[in-house]
């Protein structure tokens, strides 16, 4: 059996979970028309749903929540954030914003015209939409390596800088308004980028005079990742790691609610004093005040103290090892996943579990669906339910390579036999898996249609 790092923390508050009976799984499912995102969260015993905004805050937060300071403007709290913002990040010019989207919507706003072009490695979903709806066009440039679950790769999610240079020279550097790079790399699996390719990244687009742009959601983890496989930064701190990955870029875009270990919150920087001016301008018309940016002041407090909580080593180790443990645990049970284990989550291959069912009747769904009924557990399909479509010249549909469930693990959160309780659930669905079945659609909306899609099983 693997080992398993022991928290590093102990726990102060606890909150009830509860495995209701098969039958009223069964019942939940069905008023949920099959849609795990539809269930009430008090009806599922183990919730992977997502990283983002669930993880437990540490006592110091709390402490820090009671200083909020809730004054319109000039908040002490605001200062208290920006400390922090200038110490990890080395920015002087940022926005709080209410969460990530928020941020890459300003970001947008201000940056994207109709008909221009945004390449990363992979946009998450968000930031994809984002893009589309000022009219822009996001790109995904990450290493072919990528895209095969089983190619172990120690920087899976660094992006390709020919295929960039490529791309940049075929749409020409006019329509580029700004390049990004997400670390980790959570729609390829939560993979982590070198710094090496950050630099290089950062390089490519900076002999074009592009600027770049950080989604920085997983930034710390990131960090460690780099400590941990990147050649020469064994002996660095990981804020010395995260200095020098901001560094190289003219602005980032961040949702706090994953490494900053907040409920709530977001960050938009810049380097670029007029482009900071349209957006605070931007963010007074959406989210608030530039010193609050749709946020309480507790909220700016608990961000600050999170942002180096979310940097400390000790957690980081044990974060990073916690993942593995899971991904080592799933593949002993029969299962395969994206290899080698990201750092916010497992993806498990749903379509090589379930051979017998096509794209089209959603393998991914009927593993996320079998999870529920088996164990109470709630992870997120990523395969033909959030990305088949109908190809716009051939009519044709289009189907993802990869089938996945992803469980995603929330911060500080569930302990070791939460861990094995999982693993042993994927075992016994793993033994009766050719019984599995497909699904239908009985309600699918045009866009994001995994949120309230409708199914019936086959
Ligand atoms: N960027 C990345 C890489 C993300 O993973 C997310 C959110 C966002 C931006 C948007 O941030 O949710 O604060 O608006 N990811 C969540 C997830 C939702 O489940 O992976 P947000």
């Amino acid at each position: 059996m693997p080992s398993y790092p022991p928290e590093p923390f102990r726990i102060k508050v606890t909150e009830p979970i509860r495995l209701i009976p098969p039958e009223e799984r069964r019942t939940a499912l069905l008023a949920a028309g099959y849609n795990v995102f539809a269930i009430r969260a008090e009806d599922i015993f183990i919730d992977l749903l997502t990283d983002s905004g669930t993880g437990a805050m540490s006592d110091r937060q709390w402490a820090a929540i009671m200083q909020g300071d809730e004054s319109y403007a000039g908040a002490r709290s605001y200062f208290r954030l920006a400390e922090a913002v200038k110490g990890i990040f080395g920015f002087e010019r940022f926005v709080p914003t209410h969460q990530g989207r928020a941020a890459e919507n300003i970001l947008s706003a201000v940056l994207v015209r109709p008909g221009q072009y945004v390449p990363s490695n992979m946009h998450f979903d968000t930031t994809d939409a984002n893009i589309r709806a000022r009219g822009g066009r996001p790109a995904n440039l990450v290493i072919d390596e990528a895209s095969d679950p089983q190619d172990r790769h120690p920087f899976k999610g660094n992006m390709d800088t020919a295929k960039l240079k490529a791309f940049i020279g075929k749409v020409g550097v006019e329509n580029v308004p700004l390049g990004m790079i997400t670390v980790t790399n959570n729609a390829g699996g939560g993979q982590p980028v070198a710094l090496e390719n950050i630099k290089a990244v950062a390089e490519t687009y900076h002999s074009f005079g592009i600027p770049f742009y950080i989604d920085a959601a997983r930034y710390a983890e990131n960090a460690y990742f780099i400590k941990l496989r990147e050649p020469g930064y064994a002996d660095k701190s990981t804020l010395e790691i995260a200095r020098e990955m901001f560094a190289l870029a003219d602005g980032f875009c961040f949702s706090a609610k994953k490494d900053a270990i907040v409920n709530i919150g977001g960050l938009l920087a810049t380097r670029d004093e007029k482009i900071f001016q349209a957006i605070k301008n931007e963010l007074i018309l959406r989210e608030g005040f530039p010193t609050y940016g749709g946020l309480a002041g507790r909220d700016l407090e608990a961000m600050a103290v999170g942002l180096y909580e979310g940097l400390d080593e000790t957690y980081l180790a044990y974060r990073l090892d916690q993942t593995a443990y899971l991904g080592e645990r799933i593949r002993e049970a029969g299962l395969q996943i994206v290899e080698p284990p990201g750092g916010h989550a497992i993806y498990i291959d749903a379509g090589a579990l379930l051979p017998h069912i096509p794209h089209g009747e959603f393998p991914g769904q009927s593993l996320a669906v079998e999870l529920y009924l088996e164990g109470g557990i709630r992870g997120c399909e990523i395969g033909s339910v959030m990305f088949a479509h109908a190809d716009p010249e051939t009519g044709g549909m289009v189907y993802p390579k990869l089938e996945l469930v992803r469980l995603a693990i929330p911060r500080r959160m569930y302990t070791q036999s939460h861990m094995d309780y999982v693993a042993e659930t994927l075992g016994k669905i793993a033994r009766r898996a050719g019984s599995l079945r497909g699904y239908k659609f009985t309600y699918a909306p045009e866009a994001l249609r995994h949120f309230t899609a409708k199914f019936a099983p086959l």
